[in-house]
């Protein structure tokens, strides 16, 4: 029988669900595809096909797209970016947004380099929890690997982000072989330590790698494998079908917890409920897509909310079935993870 869809307009049914019957639930808005940060496998130092400012979406017009957004079934909105707090004043915006979330989880993903001026400023304009991207715990290589010797400063981040309440607190690690493989171990003690939820992130085929090769890939179970080898894990039930990380929590109740984002070998795509909000307002319906879809051109136009939310929906209806990396013939997307918004 063919699957009901929800009616289009501004019908009380009107929902994000895509063509298969996932439900659009979390909504990723990136607020810029700059960095002061160059990790190596997301932003090459030669890339300089930045966007222009006056073609990022204002804090404005971001707050309108989430306040339509959220009735048509968003729970979970993310700033991420690129960088995001490189944009000026982005308490503002936190603030603008709380103002439109409803009951939305509101988090943020960041390097943490701002972290020490900004946590507390970032909780109190009603920000919940942020996610610290971390792939190497040594100073040398931490250096090496972004382009900046701070891992001293993201480690205060992330503790200001901890005495802000903006907790529980992620640490998102990128795992590549031959790069910082050997820090599995490291990372799961950090998380004992310092109770945070680490989430080792297969290395994915994105532009700002054009030489990306399978084996560099070390697989989720891999990871596993080796930390079960230092520490007994017990698996934590996953909390609703759309979460990306098989999590595991360490059997002789330390606190803090691992997980593994099995992208490429492992994929999770039916049951994502996932769509992307680039920093110059396009739709993307996917992290791999080779398509996007314009959205400022709408908001910018002054278009009225009902034309706004069928397109909304009308695009979650195009959402593709899964990234198909695995498939033969499979083309990385030509932008960087910084400007798709990770
Ligand atoms: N593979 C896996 N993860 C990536 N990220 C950026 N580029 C890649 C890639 N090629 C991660 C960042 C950040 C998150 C948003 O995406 O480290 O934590
Ligand atoms: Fe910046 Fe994050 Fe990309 Fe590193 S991974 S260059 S911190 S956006």
């Amino acid at each position: 029988m063919p699957r009901e869809l929800p009616m289009l307009g501004n019908t009380p049914d009107a929902s994000l669900v895509d063509s298969f019957g996932r439900r659009i639930t979390d909504l990723r808005v990136s607020l810029t595809d700059r960095c002061n940060f160059r990790c190596v496998y997301c932003l090459p130092h030669e890339h300089n096909d930045w966007i222009e400012r006056s073609e990022l979406l204002t804090y404005e017009e971001i707050t309108r797209i989430v306040e339509i957004a959220v009735p048509l079934g968003i729970r979970k909105i993310r700033l991420t970016g690129g960088e995001p707090l490189l944009r000026r004043d982005l308490p503002r915006l936190v603030e603008m947004l709380s103002g439109v979330a409803g009951g939305a989880d509101f988090a943020l993903t960041t390097n943490a380099y701002f972290l020490p001026d900004s946590a507390a400023k970032l909780a109190e304009a009603g920000l919940r929890r942020v996610t610290v991207s971390l792939d190497s715990m040594k100073t040398a290589k931490f250096a090496l690997l972004t382009g900046r010797d701070a891992l001293a400063r993201v480690l205060d981040g992330i503790e200001a982000a901890r005495a802000a309440g903006l907790g529980p607190i992620k640490v998102n690690c990128v795992v590549i072989r031959g790069f910082n493989e050997d820090e599995v171990v490291d990372f799961a003690d950090f998380a004992r330590s310092h109770d945070l939820a680490v989430r080792f992130i297969e290395y994915m085929p994105l532009d700002g790698r054009p030489d990306w090769d399978r084996k560099q890939v070390v697989s989720g179970a891999e990871m596993l494998a080796t930390i079960r080898e230092r520490y007994a894990l017990e698996p934590v039930e996953r909390t609703s079908r759309s979460e990306t990380a098989s999590r595991y929590r360490f059997a002789d109740g330390a606190p803090g917890e691992v997980g593994f984002i099995t992208t490429i070998t492992e994929p999770f795509c039916d049951g994502c409920s996932r769509l992307r909000l680039t920093a110059d307002g396009r739709l993307r319906t996917c992290l791999f897509s080779s398509r996007s879809h314009d959205l400022k051109s709408l908001v910018r136009g002054g278009a009225p909310a009902d034309q706004i939310r069928e397109f909304l929906v009308a695009t979650v209806r195009t959402k593709e079935a899964a990234h198909g990396i695995n498939e033969p013939g499979f083309t990385p997307s030509a932008e960087t993870m910084a400007s798709i918004g990770g």
